[in-house]
């Protein structure tokens, strides 16, 4: 998996851009990343990864060895040699929800500077989640910046597609890989340094600038509406008393729909779909098309959040000097990231009501404590479960699954426990003598658990 080495700079080491260097390296071509943040480089320039995510330290190393990748705080030494020069900064949402590409137009114009009109030409490519027409912007304002270099810039939209945890895996091993450009020379370039991950057979889509950064927006936000979809039937389930794991999987049995991204819970959290499903809606509002279903989706992850809190609630009574532990900070297992995190909404929230909360993370502890310095954090799950009236599990790392439910229950104030991923079998758990409320499953509520554990019930109902 070699490529004819061409020379890329990489603008943003964040979990867009490292992955991306790392990977471009690693498919063999030279890679210079480059971030302002004078500490990552500084980490970065000791081979430590400043995140976690699978596979990224080993990657980091054997490319800095080997002399394929290194580090820069200073855009001018990325460029000067670039044949392609990628843009991965940051794109927050702004009050509004629009995104903010003020990071975009800065480092568009920083390049622009730095290139010299005698060079050959550069391909300009965003990778970082931006709105339709920002290509369309850069382009402008590279021109205004340095009209030397007008002719010899082409941009390219190339929008990504990682999952965090399995970013790099995703990026050396592409489902797809999306290309929106408008000139030969462009796609010519983008084929050349895609071509060791063309070559094992990925699918790689060619299209106009404006397509490819929709078609990024309509995949974030279909993704976030299944989600939603499934914490909807959750509550009908809950309600009339069926189970959404059995629900979804017989759903998911249809190829037309697939199994996954239906898994009710906390709803979903991170960098991408709550930002990118509020910039989609702004954005489609402002071509001048409501785009309801879109709104709808987020009310009802708000609403899955508010219906784990209302379990809590319904159990514990008043939250007041309550003690309540949470399984899993980070937005999704795997990584150590808590952006929107909805264990670290739940926690705010708990704290408000007068609850004393603490957390453990196999990963994010450090950026939980960070994030919400109330939240206390435990040094393993036990620790969390101790003194507790109620265990909240919000994130569904796989390590959870392994834990001894007797001892889990033996340290707890009160063995009552809200599933928020539906990690647990109700059957394990109403065994283990625990008080359990799945999310969209039949529950282990008070009654059952004050008949004695209820086993004749419980083997005639769901796992
Ligand atoms: C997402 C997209 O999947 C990826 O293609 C895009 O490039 C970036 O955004 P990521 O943010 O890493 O990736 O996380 P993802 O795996 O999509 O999960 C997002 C959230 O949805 C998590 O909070 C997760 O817990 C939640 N989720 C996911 C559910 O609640 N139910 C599901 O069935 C799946």
């Amino acid at each position: 998996m070699t490529a004819s080495p061409m020379n890329v700079s990489v603008i943003g080491a964040g979990h867009v851009g490292l992955v991306a260097a790392v990977s471009f390296a690693e498919i063999g071509h030279q890679v210079v990343a480059v971030d302002e943040n004078a500490e990552k480089i500084a980490l970065l320039l000791q081979r430590v990864a400043p995140f976690h995510e699978p596979g990224l330290p080993e990657l980091l190393e054997k490319n800095v060895s080997e002399g394929k990748l290194s580090f820069s705080a200073e855009i001018a030494d990325a460029v000067r040699d670039a044949e392609v020069v990628f843009i991965c900064v940051g794109t927050p949402a702004r009050t509004s929800g629009e995104a903010n590409l003020l990071a975009v137009e800065r480092v568009a114009r920083q390049i622009a500077r730095r290139l010299d009109g005698e060079r050959g030409p550069v391909v300009l490519v965003q990778k970082s989640t931006v709105p339709a027409g920002t290509a369309g912007r850069v382009r402008r304002a590279v021109r205004l910046e340095n009209p030397a270099i007008a002719d010899r810039l082409e941009v390219v939209s190339n929008p990504e597609f990682l999952r965090e945890g399995r970013a790099v895996q995703d990026s050396l091993e592409p489902e797809r890989i999306l290309v929106g450009a408008d000139s030969a020379h462009a796609f010519e370039v983008m084929r050349r340094l895609n071509r060791p991950l063309t070559d094992k057979g990925c699918s790689y889509i060619e299209t106009d600038i404006k397509t490819a950064e929709i078609a990024k927006h309509a995949s974030n936000a279909f993704l976030a509406l299944k989600i939603s979809y499934a914490n909807a039937l959750a509550r009908v389930c809950e309600l009339a008393g069926a189970d959404v794991v059995q629900v979804a999987d017989i759903m998911g049995a249809d190829p037309r729909i697939g199994r996954s991204f239906l898994n009710a819970g906390l709803g979903f959290g991170g960098y991408c779909l709550p930002k990118d499903i509020q910039a989609f809606e702004r954005l489609a509002s402002g071509w001048g098309y409501d785009f309801p279903m879109l709104r709808e989706v987020e009310r009802l992850n708000q609403e899955a959040l508010e219906g784990t809190l209302r379990k809590i609630r319904e159990g514990l009574w008043n939250l007041e000097d309550k003690r309540i532990g949470l399984l899993g900070l980070s937005f999704k297992p795997g990584t150590d990231d808590v952006r929107l995190a909805p264990a670290l909404e739940l926690a705010k929230r708990l704290l408000r009501e007068g609850a004393l909360v603490v957390g453990y993370d196999p990963e994010a502890n450090a950026n939980a404590k960070e994030e919400l310095s109330d939240l206390q954090i435990a040094v393993d799950p036990y620790e969390a479960a101790t003194g507790v009236h109620c265990l909240v599990v919000c994130t569904e790392w796989p390590e959870f699954r392994e834990l001894d439910l007797h001892r889990l229950r033996a340290v707890m104030a009160y063995p009552m426990v809200v599933d928020g991923r539906n990690l647990f079998s109700r059957r394990d758990m109403a065994s283990a003598g625990f008080i359990y409320f799945p999310t969209g499953r039949p529950p282990v509520d008070f009654d059952a658990h004050l008949r004695g554990a209820p086993r004749v019930d419980v083997a005639a109902g769901p796992p």
